[in-house]
């Protein structure tokens, strides 16, 4: 046990599961504060809660940039984020303070791609739209041309970014009769072979995708990647689904071609801002399914998650070798 001089000094953002804050407690070293609420930190409280902090655990809602940076100060060795996605941290800035990042990969990518699963196949059946006509009276009868969609048997389906969850993304859609898998990136992958996924150039995979799948991660290169000019490109009958990071569309190029019909319907699980404000253009199309990003939410790999930001955060604490760290 450290005396209480030499415990350290660590900043929880927010309330997280159980399974982390255990292994905080457990281990015996850290003074922890914690935001100790299910809303994410004000920004005054985050600049406060982190001075001469030497852990920061954070989310994904928390923008840590030099601002924060410098409110904690030179004892900072180490952020943990509770994500697989690091797009809210101002790595440039953390790189050069010398400061190590934790994060979460691998654990949540059965989750993600099941909902992304889930996500597509509710957009392209119209599921939302059809629990709705039950409930308000809309279902009369059984009606052919009543409330059909998009099937993936025999269809083409394009993945923009077959990392981790892109390919678990793949490997779930192709026993659905999944015709042909393409998909984009910054090199060509080996495991890509696993899922028979051809290797396109994006203009490619957009004009000939029947379900367009974007589980790429957020940087300079993909902000507003789908934007009108990807749109247009577009088949009419096709379906878009994004669960990487909302920033990675144009959601006014979306909205319009989700409502002239250019494209077939939408489903997101990222948006911005999140949450989306409720009177927000977007929600007011049927054929635009929005979940409030729960790509990641199943009871167990929320622990997992919250376990293992515990463990990166104690390792980059002790200086030791983190279960995962994000190479700088
Ligand atoms: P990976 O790093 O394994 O995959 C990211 C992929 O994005 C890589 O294959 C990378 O390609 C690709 N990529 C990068 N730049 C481009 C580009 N310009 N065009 C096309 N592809 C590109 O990360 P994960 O699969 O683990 O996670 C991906 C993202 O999913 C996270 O960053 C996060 O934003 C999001 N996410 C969302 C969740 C949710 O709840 N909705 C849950 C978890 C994650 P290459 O390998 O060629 O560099
Ligand atoms: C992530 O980890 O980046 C997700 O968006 C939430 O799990």
């Amino acid at each position: 046990m450290m005396s209480a001089q030499q415990m350290l000094k660590v900043f929880v953002t927010r309330r997280i599961p159980q399974e982390g804050m255990k292994i905080l407690k457990k281990a015996g070293m850290c003074n922890l504060s914690v935001w100790d609420s299910d809303e994410p930190v004000p920004r005054a409280e985050l600049l406060k809660g982190v001075a001469d902090a030497h852990g920061l655990l954070c989310l994904l809602s928390d923008k840590i940039d030099a601002e924060v940076l410098n409110a904690a100060g030179p004892n900072l060795k180490v952020i943990s984020t509770l994500s697989v996605g690091f797009d809210h941290l101002a790595i440039d800035e953390i790189k050069k303070r010398g400061i190590r990042v934790g994060y979460t990969p691998d654990v949540l990518t059965d989750a993600t791609a099941e909902l992304t699963v889930a996500l597509l196949l509710a957009t392209a059946r119209r599921l939302p739209e059809g629990v709705e006509e039950v409930k308000n009276g809309g279902w009369s009868t059984w009606k052919p041309l009543w409330l059909c969609g998009y099937g993936l048997s025999g269809s083409t389906v394009g993945v923009i970014g077959l990392g981790r969850i892109g390919l678990a993304i793949a490997r779930r859609l192709k026993p659905f009769g999944v015709k042909r898998l393409l998909y984009t990136g910054r090199q060509p992958k080996p495991q890509a072979q696993e899922v028979d996924g051809e290797y396109v150039p994006l203009d490619t995979l957009v004009r000939e995708s029947d379900f367009v799948v974007v589980s790429c991660s957020l940087a300079p290169d993909t902000q507003s990647l789908c934007d009108k000019t990807f749109f247009s490109k577009m088949k009419k009958t096709s379906i878009f689904i994004n669960t990487s990071r909302g920033a990675v569309v144009n959601q006014e190029d979306l909205f319009e071609a989700l409502s002239s019909g250019q494209i077939a319907a939408a489903g997101l699980d990222v948006t911005t801002p999140e949450p989306l404000p409720t009177n927000h253009p977007l929600l007011t199309l049927k054929n635009c399914v929005v979940l409030p990003h729960i790509g990641s939410a199943t009871y167990s790999t929320r622990g997992v998650m919250s376990a293992l930001t515990a463990n990166n955060l104690l390792a980059g604490l002790t200086g030791s070798e983190m279960p995962s760290e994000l190479k700088l």
